[in-house]
């Protein structure tokens, strides 16, 4: 059972989001992690974009350029944390997916012209932590749900802890509902 942790908690240590995301980790083995703070990424350009296009029509996948998506189609659940940042998650999450849509490792089109997905992964479960309520603007948990289904991810979980810049919030007790939620995805599995 390998588990990939995409950590888009850019904060590093000091990231609630990360503290949420260790408990749900805790204990499994092979963990491998990307972390997207010492990653940083660049987003695809034109000419990037048509270097890629150029190595997937020869079949060149054994480029470096295609280790983050081998990686994500590899593993058996996969992990997001990333904290709740204007409506969504930072922009270097978007970009690592930018990274690993790639087209003949992670998806690709049927003869028919339809959307398959190739990714083993059986789940992918998000975590991520507020200033205010996520309720009704879960933009982020929402196209990684879209992004599952595109990739052929059958489950996705959820998880948050809510109110954590709100003045006279108790943390304590936010963080302590997500440990709960923690608790019991890791209960059924
Ligand atoms: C750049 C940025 C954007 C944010 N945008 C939102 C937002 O749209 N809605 C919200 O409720 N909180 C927002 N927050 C607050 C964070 O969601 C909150 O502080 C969270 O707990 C940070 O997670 P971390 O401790 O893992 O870094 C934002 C914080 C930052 C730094």
């Amino acid at each position: 059972m390998t588990v990939l942790f995409v950590n888009a908690c850019l904060r590093g240590e000091e990231s609630h989001t990360l503290k949420l995301c260790r408990e749900y980790l805790e204990g499994r083995e092979d963990v491998k992690e990307v972390n997207l703070a010492e990653l940083k990424l660049e987003p695809y350009y034109a000419g990037p974009v048509a270097f890629r296009a150029q190595l997937e029509a020869n079949n060149r996948f054994d480029d470096p350029l295609f280790d983050l998506a081998k990686d994500f189609a590899e593993a058996d659940e996969i992990v997001i944390g990333a904290p709740y940042w204007d409506l969504s998650f930072p922009a270097a999450l978007k970009i690592y997916v930018e990274h690993v849509c790639a087209m003949g490792i992670t998806f690709h089109y049927t003869e028919q012209g339809a959307c398959e997905g190739l990714c083993k992964a059986g789940r992918l479960t998000y975590i991520t932590t507020c200033g205010g309520r996520v309720e009704g603007m879960n933009f982020g948990y929402e196209y990684f749900c879209g992004i599952a289904k595109m990739f052929g991810i059958p489950e996705t979980r959820f998880v948050a802890a809510e109110n954590l810049d709100v003045v006279g919030n108790d943390n304590e007790a936010s963080m302590a509902a997500a440990r709960q939620q923690i608790a019991k995805l890791r209960a059924e599995g």
